[in-house]
Protein backbone atom coordinates (compact mmCIF):
# COMPACT_ATOMS: atom_id res chain seq x y z
CA UNK A 1 0.00 0.00 0.00
CA UNK A 2 1.40 3.70 -1.07
CA UNK A 3 2.15 6.20 1.45
CA UNK A 4 -0.84 9.07 1.49
CA UNK A 5 0.71 12.72 1.70
CA UNK A 6 0.59 13.14 5.25
CA UNK A 7 3.10 9.84 5.54
CA UNK A 8 4.73 10.95 2.58
CA UNK A 9 5.90 14.47 4.42
CA UNK A 10 6.86 12.96 7.47
CA UNK A 11 9.03 10.33 6.44
CA UNK A 12 10.87 12.56 4.50
CA UNK A 13 10.82 15.01 7.05
CA UNK A 14 14.73 16.39 9.06
CA UNK A 15 13.48 14.78 12.38
CA UNK A 16 13.17 11.33 10.63
CA UNK A 17 16.02 11.45 8.60
CA UNK A 18 18.03 12.22 11.63
CA UNK A 19 16.48 9.77 13.56
CA UNK A 20 17.75 7.25 10.99
CA UNK A 21 20.96 8.38 10.73
CA UNK A 22 21.80 9.36 13.91
CA UNK A 23 19.80 6.66 16.37
CA UNK A 24 18.53 3.91 14.37
CA UNK A 25 21.88 2.84 12.08
CA UNK A 26 24.21 2.93 14.93
CA UNK A 27 21.63 0.67 16.36
CA UNK A 28 21.88 -1.94 13.40
CA UNK A 29 25.29 -1.04 13.19
CA UNK A 30 25.63 -3.01 16.78
CA UNK A 31 23.72 -5.54 15.43
CA UNK A 32 24.85 -6.71 12.42
CA UNK A 33 28.25 -4.91 11.99
CA UNK A 34 29.50 -3.01 8.60
CA UNK A 35 29.26 -5.54 5.42
CA UNK A 36 31.92 -6.66 3.35
CA UNK A 37 33.26 -3.88 0.64
CA UNK A 38 32.41 -6.09 -1.76
CA UNK A 39 28.42 -6.85 -0.95
CA UNK A 40 25.16 -6.72 -2.61
CA UNK A 41 22.98 -5.10 -1.29
CA UNK A 42 19.14 -4.57 -1.49
CA UNK A 43 16.83 -2.22 -0.02
CA UNK A 44 13.16 -3.10 -0.21
CA UNK A 45 10.74 -0.24 -0.15
CA UNK A 46 13.16 2.65 -0.74
CA UNK A 47 10.97 5.32 -0.89
CA UNK A 48 13.28 8.42 -1.99
CA UNK A 49 16.03 6.56 -1.68
CA UNK A 50 17.40 7.99 1.98
CA UNK A 51 17.95 4.40 3.20
CA UNK A 52 20.02 3.19 0.24
CA UNK A 53 22.03 6.15 0.56
CA UNK A 54 23.21 5.31 4.43
CA UNK A 55 23.68 1.46 2.93
CA UNK A 56 26.29 2.80 0.79
CA UNK A 57 28.03 5.39 3.42
CA UNK A 58 27.25 3.79 6.23
CA UNK A 59 26.71 0.11 6.03
CA UNK A 60 29.45 -0.11 3.67
CA UNK A 61 27.92 -1.88 0.49
CA UNK A 62 29.63 -2.10 -3.20
CA UNK A 63 26.39 -1.73 -4.63
CA UNK A 64 22.64 -1.21 -4.01
CA UNK A 65 19.91 -2.90 -5.87
CA UNK A 66 16.30 -0.43 -4.67
CA UNK A 67 13.00 -1.80 -5.14
CA UNK A 68 9.65 0.54 -4.32
CA UNK A 69 6.22 -0.15 -5.16
CA UNK A 70 5.78 3.43 -5.65
CA UNK A 71 7.14 5.10 -9.14
CA UNK A 72 7.00 8.98 -7.53
CA UNK A 73 9.48 7.37 -4.88
CA UNK A 74 11.69 5.52 -7.66
CA UNK A 75 12.04 9.47 -9.49
CA UNK A 76 12.44 10.59 -6.48
CA UNK A 77 15.03 8.13 -5.13
CA UNK A 78 16.99 8.44 -8.89
CA UNK A 79 17.65 12.08 -8.16
CA UNK A 80 18.61 11.70 -4.96
CA UNK A 81 20.65 8.84 -5.77
CA UNK A 82 22.51 10.20 -9.27
CA UNK A 83 25.97 10.80 -8.00
CA UNK A 84 26.39 7.09 -6.96
CA UNK A 85 26.79 5.88 -10.79
CA UNK A 86 25.88 2.39 -11.40
CA UNK A 87 26.31 1.26 -7.71
CA UNK A 88 22.38 1.89 -7.64
CA UNK A 89 19.84 0.31 -9.61
CA UNK A 90 16.35 1.54 -9.01
CA UNK A 91 13.48 -0.47 -9.78
CA UNK A 92 9.92 -0.24 -9.43
CA UNK A 93 7.92 -3.23 -8.51
CA UNK A 94 7.12 -4.97 -5.48
CA UNK A 95 9.10 -6.50 -2.50
CA UNK A 96 6.52 -9.68 -2.81
CA UNK A 97 8.17 -10.56 -6.20
CA UNK A 98 11.44 -9.82 -6.30
CA UNK A 99 12.21 -11.80 -9.50
CA UNK A 100 9.66 -9.76 -11.61
CA UNK A 101 10.79 -6.73 -10.15
CA UNK A 102 14.86 -7.34 -10.39
CA UNK A 103 15.19 -10.96 -11.44
CA UNK A 104 16.10 -11.66 -7.90
CA UNK A 105 17.86 -15.03 -7.81
CA UNK A 106 18.25 -17.30 -4.77
CA UNK A 107 20.77 -16.03 -2.61
CA UNK A 108 22.00 -13.09 -4.92
CA UNK A 109 22.48 -10.44 -2.06
CA UNK A 110 24.75 -9.85 1.13
CA UNK A 111 22.41 -8.04 2.56
CA UNK A 112 18.55 -6.87 2.42
CA UNK A 113 17.33 -3.48 4.10
CA UNK A 114 13.88 -2.80 5.39
CA UNK A 115 13.47 0.67 6.70
CA UNK A 116 9.63 1.01 7.58
CA UNK A 117 8.22 -1.23 4.91
CA UNK A 118 6.75 -4.82 5.30
CA UNK A 119 4.08 -3.26 7.40
CA UNK A 120 2.73 -1.42 4.78
CA UNK A 121 2.48 -5.08 2.55
CA UNK A 122 -0.92 -6.96 3.18
CA UNK A 123 0.92 -9.69 2.44
CA UNK A 124 4.07 -9.13 4.42
CA UNK A 125 4.40 -12.70 4.94
CA UNK A 126 5.27 -13.12 1.17
CA UNK A 127 7.70 -10.31 1.76
CA UNK A 128 9.86 -12.44 4.34
CA UNK A 129 9.69 -15.19 2.33
CA UNK A 130 11.29 -12.86 -0.87
CA UNK A 131 13.91 -11.76 1.39
CA UNK A 132 14.80 -15.15 3.36
CA UNK A 133 14.91 -16.39 -0.44
CA UNK A 134 17.12 -13.78 -1.71
CA UNK A 135 19.77 -13.48 0.75
CA UNK A 136 23.05 -15.34 0.34
CA UNK A 137 24.07 -17.70 2.91
CA UNK A 138 25.93 -15.64 5.75
CA UNK A 139 23.83 -12.76 4.69
CA UNK A 140 21.90 -10.15 6.76
CA UNK A 141 18.77 -8.78 7.06
CA UNK A 142 18.55 -5.61 8.59
CA UNK A 143 15.20 -4.38 9.85
CA UNK A 144 13.21 -1.51 11.25
CA UNK A 145 9.41 -2.19 11.62
CA UNK A 146 6.47 -0.37 13.05
CA UNK A 147 4.29 -2.92 14.69
CA UNK A 148 0.19 -3.59 15.24
CA UNK A 149 0.43 -1.66 18.12
CA UNK A 150 1.83 1.33 16.82
CA UNK A 151 -0.92 0.83 13.88
CA UNK A 152 -3.92 0.62 16.24
CA UNK A 153 -3.38 3.89 18.11
CA UNK A 154 -5.30 6.40 17.37
CA UNK A 155 -3.39 9.06 15.47
CA UNK A 156 -1.61 6.60 13.42
CA UNK A 157 -5.17 5.40 12.32
CA UNK A 158 -6.30 9.05 11.87
CA UNK A 159 -3.37 10.14 9.79
CA UNK A 160 -1.87 7.25 7.62
CA UNK A 161 -3.40 4.60 5.66
CA UNK A 162 -1.99 1.10 5.98
CA UNK A 163 -3.49 -2.15 5.00
CA UNK A 164 -5.92 -2.70 8.72
CA UNK A 165 -5.80 -7.34 8.32
CA UNK A 166 -3.14 -9.08 9.70
CA UNK A 167 -0.36 -6.55 11.16
CA UNK A 168 2.43 -8.43 13.20
CA UNK A 169 3.80 -7.81 16.82
CA UNK A 170 7.40 -7.44 17.37
CA UNK A 171 7.15 -11.32 18.13
CA UNK A 172 5.03 -12.57 15.69
CA UNK A 173 7.42 -10.89 12.81
CA UNK A 174 10.32 -12.61 14.52
CA UNK A 175 8.50 -15.90 14.58
CA UNK A 176 8.21 -15.45 10.42
CA UNK A 177 11.86 -14.77 10.51
CA UNK A 178 12.97 -17.93 12.61
CA UNK A 179 10.00 -19.98 9.93
CA UNK A 180 12.01 -19.09 7.01
CA UNK A 181 15.44 -20.34 9.07
CA UNK A 182 16.99 -16.76 9.46
CA UNK A 183 18.69 -16.16 12.87
CA UNK A 184 17.85 -13.20 14.61
CA UNK A 185 21.38 -11.85 15.79
CA UNK A 186 20.09 -8.93 17.87
CA UNK A 187 16.54 -7.19 18.25
CA UNK A 188 14.71 -4.64 20.35
CA UNK A 189 11.16 -2.75 20.77
CA UNK A 190 10.75 0.37 21.28
CA UNK A 191 7.91 3.25 22.47
CA UNK A 192 6.01 0.00 24.48
CA UNK A 193 6.45 -2.17 21.71
CA UNK A 194 5.55 -0.27 18.43
CA UNK A 195 8.82 -0.30 16.67
CA UNK A 196 11.04 -2.93 16.07
CA UNK A 197 14.79 -2.80 15.11
CA UNK A 198 16.82 -5.65 14.56
CA UNK A 199 19.52 -7.87 12.16
CA UNK A 200 19.23 -11.45 11.73
CA UNK A 201 21.31 -13.59 9.57
CA UNK A 202 20.97 -16.67 6.91
CA UNK A 203 23.07 -19.41 8.52
CA UNK A 204 25.74 -20.94 6.17
CA UNK A 205 24.94 -24.40 5.68
CA UNK A 206 27.23 -27.28 7.41
CA UNK A 207 30.10 -28.38 5.93
CA UNK A 208 30.60 -25.82 3.33
CA UNK A 209 33.53 -23.62 3.03
CA UNK A 210 32.01 -20.17 3.32
C1 LIG B 1 6.96 4.23 5.31
S1 LIG B 1 7.60 4.26 3.68
C2 LIG B 1 9.34 4.00 3.97
C3 LIG B 1 10.18 4.50 2.83
C4 LIG B 1 11.70 4.40 3.05
N1 LIG B 1 12.11 3.04 3.33
C5 LIG B 1 12.13 5.35 4.14
O1 LIG B 1 12.47 4.90 5.24
O2 LIG B 1 12.12 6.56 3.89
C6 LIG B 1 7.06 2.74 2.96
C7 LIG B 1 7.48 2.59 1.50
O3 LIG B 1 7.13 1.27 1.09
C8 LIG B 1 6.66 1.32 -0.25
N2 LIG B 1 5.88 0.09 -0.50
C9 LIG B 1 4.64 -0.22 -0.07
N3 LIG B 1 4.31 -1.45 -0.48
C10 LIG B 1 5.37 -1.95 -1.17
C11 LIG B 1 5.65 -3.18 -1.84
N4 LIG B 1 4.76 -4.17 -1.88
N5 LIG B 1 6.85 -3.33 -2.43
C12 LIG B 1 7.78 -2.34 -2.41
N6 LIG B 1 7.57 -1.15 -1.80
C13 LIG B 1 6.38 -0.96 -1.18
C14 LIG B 1 5.87 2.62 -0.31
O4 LIG B 1 5.69 3.06 -1.64
C15 LIG B 1 6.77 3.52 0.53
O5 LIG B 1 7.74 4.18 -0.26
Amino acid sequence: MLMNKAETVLVNSPPRRWLQRFYEVPMLLRFGGRLLPAARALEIGCGSGYGSQLVLERFGAASVDAVDLDPVMIERAGRRLARFGDRVRLVQGSATDLRAALGAEDGGYDAVFDFAIVHHIPHWRAAVAEVARVLAPGGRFYFEEVTAHALARPTYQRLFDHPSEDRFTAEQFLDELARHGLVVLGSTTRICGDYLLGVAAKPVPAGSDQ
